[in-house]
């Protein structure tokens, strides 16, 4: 069964073209129903329509009015989990309290280190000699929810920020979607034993 899927972005949105195409080639058996970014410069939008997703722009400074719209568009769609991937607003307390468990992130490093920007900046200036990737559900905080997942990346001497980035980005990419699976599954057991 799997579940309506909403993804938010604010910019690039690999992760969420890397969840679409495991939707779209059955590795989950999630659907996404809607992609939403808070950017209207996102041309990743574009290429996500062509593969016959809905998307949408949702522009609204202020968080209530804001979430107010995206409430809205995400009852309309029938969503019942949410994905951020690299979406850059922080959700208020009212919101997520009707979406416990229900939203998650993923953030470039072994939480609870690095919270925030610039994570794997940060992890570099530590001298670190090892980072990654954490999913977690969202909670009033930033980048303080439940660990649900991780992935390590050795850090080299050899990398800097753009290096060090892209790898942990492509553990990312495996994270997001073992994640899901879990969760798809975790959901199927539920409903079996109710
Ligand atoms: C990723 O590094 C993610 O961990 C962070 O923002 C970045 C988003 O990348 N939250 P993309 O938009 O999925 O390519």
């Amino acid at each position: 069964m799997g579940f309506n899927l909403a993804i938010l972005i604010s910019g690039r949105g690999s992760n969420m073209l890397n969840i679409v195409e495991a939707c779209n080639n059955k590795t989950l058996s999630s659907k996404v129903k809607i992609v939403i970014s808070n950017n209207k410069n996102s041309s990743v939008l574009t290429k996500v329509e062509k593969k016959g997703i809905k998307t949408k722009i949702i522009l609204e400074n202020q968080i209530n009015k804001f979430e107010k719209k995206l409430s809205q568009t995400l009852h309309e769609e029938k969503i019942n989990f949410v994905c951020l991937a690299g979406f850059m607003r922080i959700l208020s307390k009212g919101f997520l309290c009707n979406w416990e468990k229900k939203i998650i992130n993923i953030h470039p490093s072994i939480l609870p280190a690095f919270k925030g920007l610039n994570a794997v900046k940060k992890a570099l200036e530590k001298k670190v000699k090892y980072t990654g990737c954490t999913i977690h559900y969202v909670d009033k905080g930033v980048d303080t929810g439940e660990i649900i997942d991780q992935r390590i990346v050795k850090v080299l001497k050899t990398d800097n920020e753009e290096k060090l980035a892209k790898k942990i980005l492509k553990e990312e990419h495996i994270l997001y979607i073992k994640v899901i699976k879990t969760l798809e599954k975790e959901k199927e057991n539920d409903k079996i034993r109710q």
